[in-house]
């Protein structure tokens, strides 16, 4: 019998070392070593599932190329953040916080994916609970198997045996490896596990996708330690209060990291939301104050949403700033320029600020529409709901030029807006694309307030 031999290793990027360290000389964590045991079974490795293929070195004008064949998940909004659907041989890794939806959107894609046969292995839910999902989701004509199983070497077995187009992990973190003597969820684990399905996926060319926890600590074996070893991260997020849920790519070997999938979750399951701005811009009955419209870009897709502020008089010392769906510290800079620029004592009062549908955005086109915003409410009197905002706002008040400015334009006009406020470096390019909607050239920060309230 060998000695139990143990070690530790990281849980916030997986690396390792003989003996514990405070700091983590990989990823510079601090406090993340874990001991763990990992003794390797006397049997030898056996993952179940082994073609022994000779790799000799290939000339790179040799190697053939398989072609752009990429398997259609039958979910638009899935294959827009893939970049074009899933690719043969890739391991996806889906993470996000426990409940927000995970499972649902792969059992919905297991059920409507077509042409393929699919195996949605779950260490998680019963079949009998699977299939009660399903029957929700709304039952598919597809091939879709459930096995209820957590020993890789077993899953593998039967993938051997049904031979799959597709694979489903759900989860990662209950899969054990018999070479492993950890228990599930546990680092050594994760990597064994995630490293033979990744061994499988190249070698026979399926794609296998896993479902990963992420926990808000990141404590259990957080997904950076995946990631580096899987092809594809996606990340589904969403505030659990609103009922949308967004798919983004974090990492991807084969597409853009900048793409977004919008979902809905609704009572028989997640609908794919093919036009965000209609959801992201409130309908008010009458102009309310302190809202004003961001026509942003998210990937490829342009989007017009809403961001609200709330302005007013501090109660206490010192004026809290809070944002929902927007960096606190980029609305820190834009109310100090504010303060300096247009002369309005902002340092005194209380500043929210809230991005519509729990959405979180990126896209520097919407700090005007946030200094509009908190204009607005400041002195209370409503910009047109028919105007919207595109352009960043820089240190010394000047309002600067953004990315595709005609695509913004062309949205907001699809959408009936009638008016666009811009950059004036944006001028030439936005007015090649606006055929009735208004463009407003501003190149200063005073000039917006005189434009917007006279
Ligand atoms: P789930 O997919 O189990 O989350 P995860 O796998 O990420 O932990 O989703 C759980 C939530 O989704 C749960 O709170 C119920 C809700 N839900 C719906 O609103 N509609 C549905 O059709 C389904 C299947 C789930
Ligand atoms: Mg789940």
């Amino acid at each position: 019998m060998a000695k139990t031999r143990t070690a530790f290793f990281c849980s916030s990027c997986g690396a390792q070392s003989p003996k514990w360290i405070g700091k983590c000389s990989s990823c510079g964590e601090w406090n993340t070593y874990v001991e763990e045991v990992v003794q390797r079974a006397e049997t030898g490795v056996n993952t179940g599932f082994q073609v022994k293929k000779a790799s000799t070195p290939t000339l790179i004008t040799e190697v053939v190329l398989s072609g752009e064949n990429r398997i259609d998940t039958a979910n638009n909004e899935l294959n827009r953040v893939l970049g074009g659907g899933l690719v043969p041989g890739s391991v996806v890794l889906v993470g996000g916080e426990p409940g927000i939806g995970k499972s649902t959107l792969m059992l919905q894609v297991a059920l409507t994916i077509r042409n393929q046969k699919v195996l949605y292995v779950s260490g998680e839910e019963s079949e009998q609970q699977i299939r009660m999902r399903a029957e929700r989701l709304g039952m598919g004509r597809n091939e879709c198997y459930i096995l209820t199983e957590t020993a890789t070497n077993e899953i593998l077995g039967h993938i051997a045996k049904l031979n799959p187009g597709i694979v489903i992990i759900d989860s990662i973190q209950t899969l054990t490896s018999d070479n492993i003597d950890a228990s599930a969820g546990s680092i050594s684990q994760i990597r064994e596990t995630a490293s033979e399905l990744q061994r499988f996926a190249k070698t026979v060319n399926v794609p296998v996708i896993l479902i990963g926890h992420i926990t808000k600590e990141g404590t259990l074996a957080g997904p950076k330690l995946l990631e580096h070893m899987v092809d594809t991260v996606l990340q589904f997020e969403g505030d659990r209060n609103y009922g949308y849920r967004i798919l983004r790519s974090v990492k991807n070997r084969f597409g853009s990291t900048s793409e977004l999938g919008i979902y809905e979750m609704q009572s028989s399951g997640l609908r794919e939301v093919s036009n965000p701005s209609e959801i992201l811009i409130t309908q008010h009955e009458e102009p309310v104050s302190g809202t004003a419209v961001a026509a942003t870009i998210e990937g490829l897709r342009p989007m017009l949403i809403e961001t609200q502020a709330l302005v007013s008089s501090a109660a206490y010392g010192t004026p809290q700033r809070s944002c929902t769906g927007f960096d606190t510290r980029r609305l820190n800079m834009l109310l100090a320029v504010l303060e300096k620029r247009s002369g309005f004592k902002l340092g005194v009062k209380d500043v929210f600020l809230n991005i519509a549908g729990g959405l979180r955005v990126e896209d520097p086109a919407t700090d005007l529409a946030v200094v509009a915003a908190v204009l607005s409410s400041n002195i209370d009197i409503p910009i047109s709901s028919k105007t919207t905002f595109a352009a960043e706002v820089g240190l010394s008040g000047e309002i600067r030029p953004v990315t595709r400015v005609e695509q913004r334009v062309s949205e907001a006009e699809k959408l009936g807006f009638d008016a666009i406020m811009i950059s004036r470096l944006n001028l030439k390019a936005a007015k090649s694309v606006a055929k009735t909607i208004k463009v407003m050239p501003v190149s200063k920060i005073e000039d917006v307030f005189r434009l917007l309230f006279g």
